[in-house]
């Protein structure tokens, strides 16, 4: 059995369900899965009403087997005929390194939860600078995309560690006036951290309206560093740990212009140089013992199933 949520926010189009799509509802079947590297991989799945209501900065909760633990991931993008949502997914622990090995094509997600969050303003700024690194890299896509088609002039900005893990590259292209990779050992585009790719992009151009940044904390840091001295509107997508997503837990909670918000329901996205980062970072690190401790006994139980074929 599946379960589903459609979350109405006002920015949402139409989410009612047709009584004939009700049975599609039941499916979340992975139609597309792609592996850009050993630890990121890309799973689309078909959800017609979910890819009807989403729009670029959203998040699903994603349940993807029975007895799961529910983790919220950005929609990297979707689309709306084929009726399908996609998720670019980076393993770091137990449950996104599981749903490596069983999210194949054919196969079915147990639940999902979502759209939810704000939807990210596609503002009329003029010249964006769109920032993605790491896990940030898809989300910022659909953003990049979207101030495309409001007439913007785009630069893009992705950092990678090398030039194995870049992936999207002609999907950035096309939607980019400007693109710049950046990657730690200098095997693709300049060598450097996307805080580099900034700079080049400002030094280039004393007319940017805004930059938007979604990566690791510390890289949304230092890219709000980077542009409070130019008083460059910068607006981050935060990634604390999420429980339910329905603003009841507190367990997203963080500290903007000295204010406690709840990321699942006043954002994810908050104006970067109002983020407390180090307190941000301080609670993404609260369960590292619990963390290692739930890979490893996945990592025997996996060998011993091994062991009995
Ligand atoms: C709004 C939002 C959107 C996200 N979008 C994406 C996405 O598009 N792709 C993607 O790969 N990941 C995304 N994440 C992060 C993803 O949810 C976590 O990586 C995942 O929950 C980790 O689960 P795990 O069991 O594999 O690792 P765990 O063992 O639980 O954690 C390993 C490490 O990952 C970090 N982490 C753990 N839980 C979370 C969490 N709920 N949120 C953020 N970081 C966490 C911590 O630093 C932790 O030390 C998003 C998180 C949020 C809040
Ligand atoms: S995840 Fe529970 S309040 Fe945001």
């Amino acid at each position: 059995m599946s379960h589903t949520t459609i979350v109405d926010k006002k920015h949402c189009v139409d989410v009612s369900i047709a009584a004939n799509e009700v049975a599609e509802m039941d499916k979340f079947e992975i139609v597309t899965r792609e592996d850009f590297s050993d630890v990121t991989f890309l799973i689309e799945f078909h959800h017609p009403q979910m890819a009807r209501a989403a729009h670029p900065g959203q998040f699903v909760i994603v349940i993807a087997c029975e007895h799961n633990e529910r983790i919220p991931l950005t929609i990297a993008d979707f689309n709306r005929e084929r009726g399908t949502v996609t998720l670019v997914i980076q393993t770091v622990g137990k449950t996104t390194r599981e749903m490596q090995q069983i999210c194949q094509v054919g196969t079915k997600l147990f639940g999902v939860v979502g759209p939810m969050g704000i939807p990210s303003e596609i503002s009329k700024a003029r010249k964006v600078i769109c920032v993605g690194g790491g896990l940030g890299v898809a989300p910022i896509f659909p953003q990049a995309r979207g101030f495309k088609e409001n007439g913007a002039y785009v630069i893009g900005v992705v950092g990678f560690r090398s030039k194995d893990l870049v992936f999207w590259h002609d999907k950035f292209k096309d939607v980019c006036d400007e693109f710049i990779i950046c990657t730690d050992d200098g095997s693709m585009g300049i060598k450097g951290l996307v805080t580099d790719g900034i700079k080049i992009a400002i030094d280039k151009h004393s007319d940017i309206d805004e930059v938007v940044v979604i990566g690791p904390p510390i890289m949304m840091k230092f890219a709000a560093e980077a542009t409070r001295t130019h008083k460059i509107k910068t607006i981050v997508s935060l990634n604390p740990i999420m429980v339910d997503g329905t603003g009841m837990c507190g367990g997203c909670r963080v500290i903007v212009g000295g204010e406690q918000k709840f990321a699942c329901v006043d954002g994810p996205d908050f104006d970067g140089h109002k983020v407390n980062f180090d307190d941000l970072m301080n609670r993404l690190g609260r369960f590292l013992d619990e963390e290692k401790l739930s890979v490893q006994k996945w990592s025997e139980h996996c060998r011993q199933e091994k062991l009995k074929d």
